[in-house]
């Protein structure tokens, strides 16, 4: 079933000082507005202390990666079933700054999402175009080819509880500069085709400088079902109303 979700993508900010200011301000928050999922995915560090913290919250909790691998002689890899044991439902795949800056490819981000998803956890794979592709008009070319490999690995028909997709623009990451909800609203409505009837249920989330300012207009729009928060989700009172700005 189609619902929706806010995640905060602490990407690699923290401390537990930061938990504990965070947490004070919302972790025993129950009231979300719309939303009816939030998750948090701060660094991986952090997430046994967080899943102690969360146990009475509706909160939920993620990780920012994983390996492609289940167990073994991978250095520094953290797998599917280490998040469970963790207590994670959710996890990132295939962030631009991991695509950008770590050379993940289509491929392996796919890969990355099957392993998640086989493992029981909700893969959050993300795609995006650059600016540079946007104004070559190639952003549905570039986004079909992020999602090609994912839908054939899955298949169509795939079961759609275990896959969220986020549209992410890379231009507008951490720039303070948001799509539209038009330019929002145009990319999703394309992914959502791309998906197509067995994977219709799948939450589609915008994330690229969302803020309490233009949360409402994004989230009004028909195939945006809530997003991924990068900088306003290390505020708590804005990442606070960003949830609430979700309509029922
Ligand atoms: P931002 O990041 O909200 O700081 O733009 C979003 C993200 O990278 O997930």
């Amino acid at each position: 079933m189609r619902f929706k979700l806010i995640i905060a993508n602490w990407k690699m900010n923290g401390s537990f000082q930061f938990l504990d200011e965070i947490l004070k301000n919302f972790g025993v928050e129950t009231q979300f507005g719309g939303t009816d999922q939030v998750v948090i995915c701060p660094p991986y560090i952090y997430l046994p202390e967080m899943s102690n913290r969360l146990v009475k919250s509706p909160i939920q909790l993620g990780a920012q990666n994983l390996s492609d691998y289940s167990e073994g002689a991978y250095t520094g890899e953290i797998s599917a079933e280490m998040l469970l044991d963790t207590g994670c439902n959710y996890v990132i795949v295939g962030h631009s700054e991991r695509r950008a800056l770590f050379n993940e490819s289509n491929d392996l981000v796919a890969r990355k999402a099957e392993r998640a998803i086989k493992a029981g956890l909700t893969a959050v794979v993300c795609v995006g175009e650059t600016l540079e592709q946007r104004q070559q008009g190639v952003t549905e070319q570039i986004i079909a080819e992020q999602l090609a490999p994912v839908l054939a690995i899955l298949g169509l028909e795939a079961n759609s509880d275990k896959l969220v997709i986020a549209y992410e623009p890379v231009w507008a990451i951490g720039t303070g500069e948001t799509a539209t909800p038009e330019q929002a609203q145009n990319v999703h409505a394309f992914i959502r085709a791309q998906l197509g009837q067995g994977l219709k249920d799948v939450p589609l989330l915008y994330g690229g400088s969302v803020k309490p300012g233009n949360a409402a207009e994004l989230f009004a729009e028909k195939d945006i079902d809530g997003g991924l928060i990068g900088g306003a989700s290390l505020v708590a009172e804005d990442f606070l109303s960003i949830c609430r700005a979700m309509p029922a």
